[in-house]
């Protein structure tokens, strides 16, 4: 039986998936299957899971070898490949109220950033705690000819230390260790981002990240990557995903970013995510 595709009418790169349950091991045939579709579609969206860490683990790993964040505190303790977005903790995790309120694509900052990312919902606010994310392919096509030739073969500098200072002034964060700063230097990475697969041209810059652009004075750079990050998060090119219990969202960190958004924190959030490894981008 072939996977059944729903795209979303309003934002196409979106695509509800309807009949696969990730309880269960799924084909080779079907996992082919979503290969393909992550590469038309860039979110896809499996609604109605009940799926265990194992279940999970296992699901993810059809699509490539699994991601340990550098960030040891949100690791399940017997699963070190699922970081525990919750904000009451779990099984000795360091409670997070809003992981991600700032828009990113998931560890940009590491040579090889991870191709996608798999979010599961075990616990939800009843308004609030949205995840926006947005169409990179479509905010690239969307340029005028002037702004893609000036981009072309320019690379931004990506660094995760400065942000993870910026989110530690709540106070709820933990500092990183000597060893976890030397897990993250600053990288660069092209601004246009070709999917080998397909060919097809994304812009791979965040908010969260990316701190300028390589040979180009910081402030003048700066300068460009909120332009284009200001032009990317247009409503058009906006999904927004409302969580409900058991909802998988799985995402392709090459072609899009995203944000998650506020809610009232006397509500318990309990997020899994797994991520996917991925290639040098090209
Ligand atoms: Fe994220």
């Amino acid at each position: 039986m072939s996977v059944s595709l729903k795209p979303m009418t309003t934002t196409a790169f979106v695509a509800v998936v309807e009949n696969v349950d990730l309880s269960q091991p799924v084909s080779s045939s079907t996992v082919a299957e979503l290969r393909s579709a992550i590469n038309r579609h860039s979110i896809l969206v499996f609604r109605g899971q009940t799926i265990d860490n194992d279940q999970h683990v296992a699901f993810s790993r059809n699509f490539g070898a699994l991601e340990i964040h550098t960030v040891k505190q949100y690791l399940l303790p017997d699963y070190p490949e699922i970081i525990a977005l919750a904000n009451r903790g779990e099984n000795g995790t360091t409670p997070i109220d809003n992981g991600g309120a700032y828009w990113h694509s998931d560890i940009s900052y590491k040579i090889k950033p991870p191709m996608g990312s798999l979010l599961y919902s075990l616990e939800v606010p009843p308004d609030g705690g949205d995840t926006l994310y947005a169409d990179m392919y479509a905010a690239y096509d969307a340029l005028d000819e002037n702004m893609k030739r000036k981009l072309e073969g320019l690379r931004a500098i990506h660094g995760y230390a400065a942000r993870f200072e910026k989110m530690g002034e709540g106070g709820k964060r933990p500092q990183l260790s000597a060893e976890q700063l030397a897990e993250v230097p600053e990288v660069n990475h092209p601004i246009v981002r070709t999917n080998p697969e397909t060919g097809r041209k994304a812009l791979y810059i965040n908010e969260g990240f990316t701190l300028g652009i390589e040979g180009m004075p910081m402030d003048e750079g700066r300068a460009l990557l909120d332009t284009l990050n200001a032009h990317a998060t247009e409503p058009r090119f906006i999904y927004a995903h409302h969580w409900r219990v058991g909802d998988l969202v799985f995402w392709d960190n090459r072609a899009t970013m995203h944000c998650a958004t506020a809610y009232d924190t006397q509500y318990a959030r309990t997020m899994h995510r797994t991520t996917i490894q991925g290639d040098t981008p090209i």
